[in-house]
């Protein structure tokens, strides 16, 4: 089999990098990897305990750690929890060996979606502003992505269509 490189999903929270990764790996018929589930189980602990119990400099640690070991796979799809693309280790490595891929959606989409949410310790007590500071200040990051996706306006099956013939032309 001809091995390819792993599509990497980067992005804000509630971007979209899990359910849009999934539907992708099911076309593709190869794995998928979620980094935050893989850190819930190794803990087994949600991610809003380790940042609660643990702090979020612990987590950032065992994130780096966690992503450069699964990026080692081949021909697998890897969905980012939404910090991890900004650490400059685990960029080089995705931008040097990987296909990577930003899911980028306007702010209020994702205000909207991750406003409030208990699971998400950095949206959680966030206010509209804070949000979209930090979608602005990421988004400088995240626009160095070999693939940027605007997903505004396209349904999800289209997204998932417009990635695979990416993949496919690569
Ligand atoms: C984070 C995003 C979360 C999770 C953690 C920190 C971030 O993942 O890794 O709460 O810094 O943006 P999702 O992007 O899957 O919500």
């Amino acid at each position: 089999m001809n091995l390819k490189k792993n599509l990497v999903f980067l992005g804000m929270m509630g971007s979209g990098k899990s359910s849009i990764g999934k539907l992708v790996s099911k076309k593709l018929n190869i794995k998928f990897i979620d980094i935050d589930n893989i850190i819930e189980d190794m803990m087994n602990m949600s991610i809003s305990n380790i940042f609660k119990e643990k702090g979020e400099d612990y987590f950032r640690n065992l994130e780096e750690k966690v992503t450069l070991k699964n990026l080692k796979m081949n021909d697998t799809v890897i969905a980012l929890g939404g910090g991890s693309f900004i650490n400059e280790k685990i960029r080089k490595e995705i931008l040097t060996n990987h296909l990577s891929f930003w899911l980028f959606w306007d702010d209020t989409i994702l205000i909207k979606r991750i406003k409030g949410s208990k699971k998400r310790p950095l949206a959680v007590k966030s206010k509209d502003h804070e949000i979209k500071q930090l979608i602005k200040k990421r988004s400088k990051i995240y626009q160095k992505a070999r693939f940027k996706i605007n997903c505004n306006k396209l349904t999800k099956t289209e997204i998932v269509k417009n990635i695979i013939n990416i993949y496919e032309s690569n």
